[in-house]
């Protein structure tokens, strides 16, 4: 049965970090430092990770952030959890959540962005960060596949294996309009189990990464693109909110980095 949605995020959550054991999450987060330290109006302590999954760029983040988290699923929250005691974790959605207070750096890693509907949904979600940063503060997106990059008829295999289970995932990749859509089939084996078979059809918006800058200037950013940003080679879009004042409390001074 083909499902869609991002079953991923629900009930494969489980197997997320074992689907990406190999994702260099270390490496992403030095990026990510340097942008902020390149690009931020002063010092940033505050940092806020918006679809922040399973919580691996935040296990990094917080040895030198007060970090804080947002995904709109509650299964990756719960891994979230497990990893990150005592760190602030809140089921949200990117387009409305509302936090109240404002930070240093919003991040959206990972093609998250890529789960909203349309361009005004992008608009929104830019809005929603920069009510959520200081003036000078810092927003990172990570775009998903950029349009021109994106080849219908790709077939891409990844097989995991650690103590719990070995898993291959096999994808394929179709186009229709402004939309991606990947059909996932997964392999999963557990010890003492049968094998078992799931797949989803994981559908995306394609946006240019120049366009999606151009988004986060009109909801009040400066903003560039950087390339090729992280291994995926997606690019990042960077932007500085701008502008002063703000109806938040601003943000506090905790640990530096
Ligand atoms: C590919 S995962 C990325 C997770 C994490 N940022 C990482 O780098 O591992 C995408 C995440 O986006 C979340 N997500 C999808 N749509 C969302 C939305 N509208 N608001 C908040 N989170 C969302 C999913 O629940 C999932 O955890």
């Amino acid at each position: 049965m083909v499902r869609r949605g991002p079953l991923m995020f629900h009930e494969l959550a489980p197997l997320y970090d074992s689907t990406y054991a190999a994702k260099d999450y270390a490496g992403e987060c030095r990026i990510l430092r340097r942008l902020v330290r390149e690009t931020a109006d002063g010092p940033a302590h505050r940092w806020l990770d918006v679809a922040c999954g399973t919580g691996r760029h935040l296990e990094i983040l917080r040895r030198d952030y007060d970090v804080t988290g947002v995904d709109l699923s509650r299964d990756m929250l719960r891994y979230a959890r497990a990893r990150l005691r005592r760190v602030r974790l809140v089921r949200g959605d990117m387009r409305t959540f509302d936090l109240g207070e404002q930070f240093d750096v919003v991040t959206c890693l990972f093609s998250a962005i890529g789960h909203l509907r349309s361009e005004r949904e992008l608009a929104r979600t830019f809005a929603n960060f920069a009510r959520h940063l200081r003036p000078g503060g810092v927003a990172i997106v990570e775009p998903w596949i950029d349009p021109r990059d994106w080849r219908p008829g790709h077939i891409h295999v990844v097989t995991q294996r650690d103590a719990e289970r070995t898993i291959v995932r096999l994808a394929t990749a179709r186009r229709r309009g402004n939309r991606s859509m990947i059909h996932y089939h997964y392999l999963i084996a557990e010890p003492g189990r049968e094998a078992r078979y799931v797949d989803e059809v994981d559908v995306g918006l394609l946006v240019k990464r120049e366009r999606i800058a151009e988004i986060l200037r009109n909801a009040g950013f400066e903003a560039r693109v950087v390339r090729p940003g992280f291994s995926t080679g997606r690019g990042l879009v960077v932007g500085r909110r701008t502008g002063v004042g703000g109806r938040r409390r601003p943000a506090g001074r905790r640990r530096s980095a």
